[in-house]
């Protein structure tokens, strides 16, 4: 099996970069963490990954003049490590469309909603204020569109009485754990690709992994 080399792109903590690495370690997982690369110099999933043996680089998006430059320099790092496919995980700086557009159909996205709802930020805040029974995470292509991409997996939550962001945010933090490495498998192993803006499944493949739903 050949594994496909990963870069995973970070801005803060990296638990979700955590998970993917830790699923990697799995002999049969179909892909490697070859890298993680963070916009800011001291995110602490830097940290994190070096620790785990992992190659680490920074491109601070603040010693460059504009989004053009900066998107060129993360390219110029993950073509330095030969990487084939990218996962953001909580990485905060918008791509410009021409990065997007080179790495369309290699380049995926956690987002804390059950997109299309609550695209953007404080997304546990507004389900809250929405009232809505289910809330929950979302892999999904990425596309110029912020968080407007082909879903590849959903897990979902639910919503109970007296939920805070902070209590909503913890229950949904555990699914994308468990959500981004089963849709990361699922690409790499060739169950589900990009195809005309739809994320298709192979036949025969049942697509069980690509909703989680949790008890509650
Ligand atoms: C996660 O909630 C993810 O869904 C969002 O940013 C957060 C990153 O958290 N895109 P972490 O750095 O992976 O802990």
């Amino acid at each position: 099996m050949s594994r496909r080399r990963v870069a995973i792109l970070i801005s803060g903590r990296g638990s979700n970069m955590g998970a993917l690495i830790e699923a990697a370690r799995s002999p049969d997982f179909p892909a490697e963490i070859a890298l993680v690369l963070a916009n800011r110099p001291d995110a602490a999933g830097l940290e994190v990954a070096r620790e785990a043996g992992i190659a680490t680089a920074s491109v601070d998006h603040k010693s460059h003049p504009d989004r053009e430059s900066f998107d060129a320099a993360l390219d110029a790092v993950l073509r330095e490590h030969a990487i084939a496919f990218v996962c953001l995980a909580g990485f905060m700086r918008v791509l410009t469309d021409g990065f997007v557009e080179r790495w369309q159909g290699r380049m995926i996205n956690i987002h804390p909603s059950l997109l299309p709802l609550f695209r953007g930020i404080h997304t546990h805040r507004r389900a809250l204020e929405e009232g809505v029974r289910v809330h929950g995470c979302t892999v999904h292509f990425v596309v110029p569109e912020l968080d407007a991409g082909p879903i590849v997996a959903q897990a979902a939550v639910p919503v109970v009485p007296g939920d805070t962001e902070e209590s909503l945010a913890a229950r949904i933090i555990v699914q994308e754990h468990r959500l981004y490495p089963a849709a990361l498998r699922m690409i790499c192993a060739g169950d589900a690709w990009l195809e005309d803006g739809r994320v298709v499944f192979r036949e025969g493949w049942d697509a069980g992994g690509a909703l989680l739903s949790p008890p509650a």
